[in-house]
């Protein structure tokens, strides 16, 4: 089975899961559109982790690993807020990527996503203003070598079907060209090699710029005046709402810690190379809980989010030996991080062994509401949180000056709560559930014949279409009994197609396209039986059940 990304978005299109945003004037980069079966999935995912995180969350009961029972509350807070948010945030200083640009080519790219390989030729180096198609040893010596760099998944393959092209060499001598097992990033660059790094679609060396920053926020301007001083932010994520509501849900709702609050909504990041599908997208949606819990406790439910997050996926089909839970080296934490872990999928643009992040786990302790009680906060000499100041002494950037620290009354103990954030990414969720439907296999079609068929797997929380409903032929009463089959099967919520057109295989074939689950057919028996046919997309498997238990059975099946 290939399960090639071409395939995957081919498929999206082709059956209306995703578009690409304003398509007809070309495309807007790292933006996407979902089609009608995309809308439905997006939805399920979307629905599917809320309903287990939040309204079937029991706060009666310890969940299984939980040190204690907690609770769990929604909230919506709006995508632009005040400016000073992401000032004490931390994201107005240090939210940027590093990023190079290409004098020749035009292009920009995040340096961490520039892959380089030191090339050479015939075990020499080779002068490249002399290249000859023999490349031979005497010119090579007076030269140096050359840093070919690239973006694509398959680098070396890349980078050798470059390096034949600077170095005029023939197909055949691709043998002779020696490309460094070293990938370096373009950071670890030397200001003196910098001249010689060709760029991954510039024809000559030395095009790139140094290294800088570039902040991922998306400024826009409120009001008619349309000044700076108006300038405000789309939130780049959904979690400062919830930290800035903190008091507000306490003090409403009474809850006690520890609970959480969870958010669903879009974000924005001017991302610098927005790619891979929608895995790296400018606008995009995320699916985040914040929970508050006693400083003592934070470990334990650091590693209980962890854990029960991980799961989550597996449960809804994701196979174990394509997700995988990373912890963070120390140097990549984020700014406000003591510990972080992330949940990663095989997406199949990546290299075999890559892994690309669904969603992050991180111990924020208590830097986030600190920060909007107090000011933004920095790291001092000694490692401790201070409140970041300038060279008069006043902050640089106030806090709320709210108090927002937690008062236990069965203790009487007042402190700031430390905080574990799982934060997950609806669209690459969707991309991730995506990717690991789709299956090719054969199946005999109606004269027996093998048929190639491509049927999307998806767990049946998450297919877009739960269930088809058709009739065998479009006459003795059959297209009527199966429209009232249809009718109550919408009724009880679900989302149904019904197809009377073509052959039953190509039916069949078409829902097993979009992943459907069951399709139910009504024959020329069942007016007699008062049967219909129920056939599992998975298993093949058909089975006669009672028209008048159709519903309860495809409810029970769902839920299975
Ligand atoms: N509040 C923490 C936070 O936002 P993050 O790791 O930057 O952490 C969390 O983002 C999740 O949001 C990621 O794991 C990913 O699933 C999703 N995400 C982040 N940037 C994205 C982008 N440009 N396109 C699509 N999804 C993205």
């Amino acid at each position: 089975m290939t399960r090639s990304m071409d395939k995957i978005v081919a498929l999206c299109k082709r059956r209306g899961f995703i578009f690409q945003n304003s398509e007809i004037y070309g495309g807007q980069n790292g933006f996407w559109d979902y089609g009608p079966l995309g809308t439905e999935l997006k939805r399920n995912v979307r629905d599917v982790w809320y309903h287990d995180m939040v309204s079937a969350h029991n706060e009666l009961l310890q969940p299984a690993g939980a040190p204690a029972t907690f609770q769990m509350v929604g909230l919506e807070s709006a995508l632009i807020m005040h400016p000073q948010v992401w000032k004490c945030s931390g994201h107005y200083d240090l939210f940027h990527d590093m990023m190079v640009d290409c004098t020749e080519t035009r292009k920009r790219y995040r340096v961490d996503h520039v892959k380089g390989h030191w090339v050479k030729c015939n075990g020499k180096t080779v002068k490249l203003n002399k290249a000859s198609s023999e490349a031979d040893a005497s010119a090579a010596e007076e030269a140096d070598r050359v840093f070919v760099t690239t973006t694509e998944a398959n680098a070396i393959e890349h980078v050798k079907e470059k390096a034949l092209k600077l170095f005029e060499l023939r197909a055949k001598d691709a043998e002779r060209l020696q490309i460094e097992e070293q990938v370096l990033g373009l950071a670890a660059i030397s200001a003196a090699d910098r001249g010689k790094i060709f760029a991954p679609d510039a024809s000559r060396a030395g095009t790139l710029t140094d290294p800088r920053e570039f902040n991922l926020m998306m400024k826009t301007i409120l009001g008619a005046l349309g000044t700076q001083e108006d300038a405000a932010f789309l939130r780049p994520e959904t979690a400062q709402g919830i930290f800035v509501n903190f008091k507000n849900v306490c003090d409403s709702t009474r809850v006690k810690l520890p609970f959480g609050i969870c958010q669903v909504g879009k974000s924005f990041r001017n991302e610098i190379t927005p790619r891979n599908f929608t895995f790296r997208s400018r606008e995009f949606e995320q699916m985040e809980i914040e929970f508050f819990c006693h400083p003592s406790q934070s470990r334990e439910w650091y590693t209980y989010w962890r854990d029960r997050r991980y799961n989550w996926y597996l449960n809804l089909g994701i196979a174990k030996d394509r997700i995988i839970l990373r912890d963070h080296h120390q140097d990549e934490l984020a700014h406000y991080s003591v510990g972080t872990a992330d949940i990663e999928y095989a997406f199949p643009f990546l290299d075999a062994g890559e892994y690309g992040e669904l969603e992050g786990i991180a111990h924020r302790g208590d830097f986030d509401l600190r920060s909007h009680m107090e000011g933004k906060l920095t790291k001092n000499a000694a490692g401790e949180l201070e409140v970041e100041k300038l060279a008069d002494g006043t902050p640089k950037y106030r806090g709320s000056g709210k108090d927002l620290s937690y008062f236990d009354d069965q203790t009487r103990e007042r402190f700031i709560p430390h905080v574990i954030e799982p934060s997950a990414g609806a669209d690459r969720g969707t991309l991730a559930f995506l990717c690991e439907a789709y299956h090719e296999d054969h199946q005999p079609d109606e004269k027996g014949e093998m048929q190639e068929r491509v049927v999307m797997k998806f767990h049946p929380r998450l297919a877009p279409v739960k269930a088809a409903v058709f009739p065998l032929i479009k006459k003795e009463g059959m297209p009527e009994k199966a429209a009232e089959i249809y009718g109550e099967l919408k009724a009880a919520g679900l989302s149904v197609n019904y197809d009377q057109q073509a052959a039953i295989g190509r039916r069949y074939r078409r829902q097993d396209e979009i992943g459907t689950p069951f399709c139910i057919t009504v024959d020329g028996d069942t007016a007699t039986d008062k049967c219909v046919t129920i056939r599992d997309r998975d298993s093949l498997v058909q089975e006669r059940i009672p028209v008048d238990r159709i519903v309860d059975e495809v409810l029970s099946r769902l839920k299975a």
